[in-house]
């Protein structure tokens, strides 16, 4: 055994390459000085039953008109990071939630912009009430917000539920009677911030929920939990049902 373990080291010594391959991969492997993305942080990748690709791309909507390539892209390098459009009850719009005035001009995709943007908020769900033309806002660190038609600094309205932080709000929409359904995409801050999305998909874990909050009573309430990545949210016509996307696992 010894002797056996004796020749390994020989072995690698006499080709210095292989050694330095050998640290390196250990050095990766171990991350002695969590250095990776998901260092210090209990990474535990869970499995999701993700429908066979060839069954989404099947059903997939195609734009076989190519109407896409007959629109014009506006704002280029102006706007980073739109995920809603909205209109306002006079037409006016599009209004949206980006991540350029935060990051003052500087590309919002780099580690510069993630420290500030804690502070700034980033708001990802905008849906306007139209009747009474306040602004509702899903912002992925500041919870369910509303601004009056008047604009101004908008009214946190959610920030907990059943007696736990929203941490990730991030879509919504208005029912008729006047309730907000909207979504929190994971219930663990502290493990990975919104700016990890892209880990909480790879993870795969299930701390996502729909959330209702209810104007008249102030109140907020778990519709459903379990979710994996909730992301946008849309009550039909008839406000009969409600979809809603799970990302990480490619449905709704
Ligand atoms: C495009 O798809 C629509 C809906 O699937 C279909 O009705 C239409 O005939 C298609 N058009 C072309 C040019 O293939
Ligand atoms: C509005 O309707 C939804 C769906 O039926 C219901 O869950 C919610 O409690 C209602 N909200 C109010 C304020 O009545």
């Amino acid at each position: 055994m010894e002797k056996r373990s004796q020749l390994k080291d020989e072995f690698l010594l006499q080709h210095p390459y292989l050694l330095v391959l050998a640290l390196a991969l250990g050095f990766i492997i171990m991350d002695p000085f969590q250095m990776s993305p998901v260092g210090g942080h209990k990474f535990r990748p869970v499995k999701n039953d993700i429908a066979p690709y060839k069954l989404v791309m099947e059903n997939w909507p195609k734009d076989n008109m190519s109407r896409l390539s007959l629109g014009n892209l506006e704002f280029v390098d102006e706007i980073f990071g739109p995920e809603s459009l909205e209109f306002d009850i006079w037409g006016h719009g599009p209004y949206t939630g980006t991540e350029k005035l935060c990051a003052r001009g500087v590309d919002s995709t780099t580690s510069k912009q993630w420290k500030v943007e804690p502070w700034c908020g980033r708001p990802l769900g905008l849906r306007f009430d139209k009747k009474r033309g306040d602004l509702y806002i899903a912002d992925a660190y500041y919870g369910l917000l509303v601004v009056g038609p008047e604009g101004g600094v908008a009214t946190p309205l959610a920030t907990r539920v059943e007696g736990k932080p929203i941490f990730f709000a991030n879509d919504l929409d208005i029912h008729n009677n006047g309730s907000i359904f909207f979504t929190d995409t994971r219930d663990n801050f502290v493990k990975f911030h919104y700016r990890n999305h892209f880990l909480i998909l790879l993870e795969g874990e299930a701390s996502g929920r729909l959330l209702r909050y209810d104007p008249p009573t102030r109140t907020t309430h778990v519709v459903l939990d379990g979710l994996a990545f909730p992301n946008g949210v849309q009550l039909s016509k008839d406000q009969s049902f409600l979809l809603f996307t799970e990302t990480t696992n490619c449905r709704y």
